[in-house]
Formats: structure tokens, C-alpha cells, sequence
């Protein structure tokens, strides 16, 4: 009896231990935001989003300032990446340039990145 119980224990926790090692397959690691952010600043001072915004101190006032245009929860990826490409698809009479030839692939990933982290409060 003793003995039966002994291993049923035994048994029961070489189980347990053996779902333990049961990992999920490895994922691809997930992207640097840190390095994506510090890359879509660039981008945004390269392209001159300065001249218009504000973000601090530095920068233009024709434009809204921008340190928190991420806290908006409309504002999400790909709202930021629309209004880059195409700012008349959510203000027909917008001033703002349109980017969609200017900025795209990696550097559009990077600014709207960028964008998504402005939540200054
Ligand atoms: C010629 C001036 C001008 C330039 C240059 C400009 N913008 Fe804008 N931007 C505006 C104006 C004006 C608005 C206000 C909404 C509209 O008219 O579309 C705006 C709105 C925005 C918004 C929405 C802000 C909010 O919180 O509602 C974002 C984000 C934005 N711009 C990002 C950028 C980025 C990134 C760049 C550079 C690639 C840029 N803008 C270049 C004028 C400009």
C-alpha cells in the first residue's frame, strides 16, 4: 500500500516536472523599440517634421506640438503611419505635406514608432 502510494507520487511529479520542460517553440526576438524610437527621431529631424511641430522646446508652431500626440488611443500605428503618407485622409484640408513618396518601408516603421512613444503628460 505504501509502496503503491509511493510511486503514484513519484509518477505524478515526473509528470509535473516533465510539463515543465515543455517550452513554447522559441519566437523570433521582439523588435528593439528602444533602437526603432532612436531611428524615427532621426528620420523625423531628417525630414523636417521640426518645421511644422514642436516636440519640447524646438520646433515650428504651424502644426499641433507633438510630445503627446501618442497618448491618444485613436492614435495608433497606423493612424500615425496614414497621416504621414496621406495627413488629407483624416483632414481633407490639411496643411500637412503628404510623405507617402518621401517615407516609407524601415523609416516609416521607425517614425510612426517614434510617434507612438510621444506621451508626455
Ligand atoms: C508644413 C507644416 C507641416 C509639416 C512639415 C509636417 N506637419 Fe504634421 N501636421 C501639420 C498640421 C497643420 C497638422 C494638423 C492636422 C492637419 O492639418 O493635418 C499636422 C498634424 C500632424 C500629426 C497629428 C497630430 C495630432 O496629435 O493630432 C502628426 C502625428 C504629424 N503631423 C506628424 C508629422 C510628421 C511625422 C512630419 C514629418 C514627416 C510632419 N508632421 C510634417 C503640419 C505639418
Amino acid at each position: 500500500m505504501m509502496g503503491l502510494t509511493l510511486f503514484a507520487s513519484l509518477s505524478l511529479s515526473a509528470a509535473f516536472a516533465g510539463q515543465g520542460k515543455k517550452k513554447p517553440p522559441v519566437k523570433a526576438p521582439p523588435k528593439d523599440t528602444k533602437a526603432m524610437i532612436a531611428a524615427g527621431m532621426k528620420v523625423y529631424n531628417a525630414k523636417g517634421c521640426g518645421s511644422c511641430h514642436k516636440i519640447g522646446d524646438t520646433g515650428g508652431e504651424t502644426g499641433p506640438a507633438l510630445d503627446s500626440t501618442g497618448v491618444d488611443p485613436k492614435h495608433t500605428a497606423k493612424w500615425f503611419a496614414e497621416q504621414i503618407k496621406n495627413p488629407k485622409s483624416h483632414k481633407p484640408d490639411s496643411n500637412m505635406p503628404k510623405y507617402d513618396d518621401k517615407i516609407k518601408g524601415k523609416d516609416l516603421d521607425n517614425l510612426v514608432a517614434y510617434m507612438v512613444s510621444l506621451k508626455k503628460k
